[in-house]
């Protein structure tokens, strides 16, 4: 095969990066994941070790100060570390995905005042598009912007959004023209230390990923200037879906990580325990179970990792007409096998892998999420049945 042949599997460099991002997670991470999952806490172990790493933003170009990792080498990433800790994993992807909105769409000087402290770790990026109301319609969001003299003024509250409070900048989705539909609505990047209005409601209490703080962002009378809207008015919707194309890639990415993390630990569990005078390994009926899970696992690992080519693509301006079909569908699919998987790991434990002993039972908990945000699997179906048939 030539050098230059088109190909989506990782190079050597992204396996190096892989060892080295395992032994980091494994070492500095893992350690604290039931912690922080059991008492619902923010990771800081984990944010310290990956800013120490420079594996925190990897995405943000080398031009912002970044380490300008490639798409499939995000994807390693999150995956390495959401194989030890789902709730740690949200730092590379949520700062991914409050960036990438100013990365498609924002002017030089948005990247410049803005990437730049995300890449050296002294702040975080969330995305703020969900509201109470308006979850798989988002664009039936409420949350308003309005003109006044050089800036805009936000009021609204913003649901769901992911390391609310622990992240610095926000990108937020606000209807600037109430009359213009999802034509009327526009982005806007939020600096809640800088921003006179910004606060956040209270944790909400969840089944998994509970390390990370998901909160309402609530915008009362926020005043920012001109110069923070995110491309033109009218294009903040069209913006946050084309981010979506990119981010439900690093869903997938966290999901193949649980998935991995859980069927690591079931196989190692099953050469251990005996029943009936030998390893429960030994049982064929446990062997087609182990099968399945890593032959469904490697089917969505290799999706993810020729959507994120595609990803990469894109993102160096290249037309990549079903971009938004393999992401849907990559996030569909590996979020599916997530739950699958982690809960035959829970099955193949028994009565252990009921407990918080062991630690497939977060991991089942965490994978949940997956097939629930950066849009359900019903909404992943929609888009890509939307791609078919248009
Ligand atoms: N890229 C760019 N533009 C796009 C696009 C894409 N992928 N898909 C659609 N558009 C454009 C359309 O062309 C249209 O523009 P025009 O009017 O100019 O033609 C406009 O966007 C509106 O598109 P639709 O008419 O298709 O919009 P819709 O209201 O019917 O619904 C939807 C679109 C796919 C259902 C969308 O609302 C959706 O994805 N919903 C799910 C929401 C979601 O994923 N939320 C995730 C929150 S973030 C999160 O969860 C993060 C976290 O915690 C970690």
């Amino acid at each position: 095969m030539s050098a230059d042949f088109p190909t989506y599997a990782p190079s050597e460099e992204h396996e190096l990066l892989r060892s080295s991002v395992r032994e980091l997670a494994e070492a500095k991470i893992a350690p604290f994941a039931a912690e922080v999952d059991e008492e619902s806490r923010f990771p800081q172990e984990a944010l310290d070790a990956l800013v120490a790493g420079d594996l925190h933003a990897v995405h943000v170009p080398e031009s912002y100060g970044g380490a300008g990792a490639d798409a499939l080498a995000t994807v390693v990433v999150i995956e390495e570390v959401a194989r030890v800790c789902a709730s740690s994993s949200l730092i590379p992807a949520v700062n991914k995905l409050g960036t990438v909105p100013v990365l498609l769409a924002g002017s030089e000087g948005l990247k410049e005042r803005f990437l730049g402290p995300v890449a050296r770790g002294e702040a975080m990026f969330s995305y703020a598009l969900s509201e109470a109301e308006a979850g798989s319609d988002a664009a039936g969001m409420k949350t308003r912007a309005v003109r006044e003299g050089d800036g805009w003024v936000l009021n609204g509250t913003k649901m769901w959004i992911t390391n609310a409070g622990v992240s610095r900048f926000y990108t937020v989705m606000a209807v600037t023209d109430p009359s213009a539909g999802a034509r009327g609505i526009s982005a806007f990047v939020v600096d809640s230390e800088q921003d006179a209005g910004v606060s956040f409601g209270p944790k909400e209490r969840k089944l998994g990923i509970k390390g990370s703080p998901t909160r309402q962002v609530v915008l009362e009378g926020v005043r920012v200037p001109a110069d923070r809207m995110i491309g033109a008015e009218g294009t903040g919707f069209k913006t946050a879906l084309a981010t979506l194309d990119h981010t439900r890639i690093t869903i997938a990415a966290q999901a193949l990580g649980i998935a991995q993390g859980a069927l690591d630990f079931a196989v190692g569990y099953v050469k251990q325990r005996r029943q009936f005078g030998k390893a429960i390994a030994d049982f064929q009926g446990v062997q087609f179970m182990l099968a399945d899970m890593a032959m469904r696992l490697e089917g969505a690992r290799q999706l993810t990792y020729h959507a994120a080519v595609k990803s990469e693509r894109a993102m160096a301006g290249e037309r990549v007409p079903d971009l938004t079909f393999v992401s849907s569908a990559c996030k569909a699919l590996a979020s599916d096998v997530a739950m699958d998987v982690t809960t035959d790991a829970v099955q193949l434990l028994g009565g252990y892998g009921y407990t918080r002993d062991f630690p497939v039972e977060r991991m089942m908990r965490d994978a949940k999420i997956t097939q629930i945000y950066e849009g359900t699997n019903q909404i992943q179906r929609m888009v890509m049945a939307r791609q078919l048939l248009k």
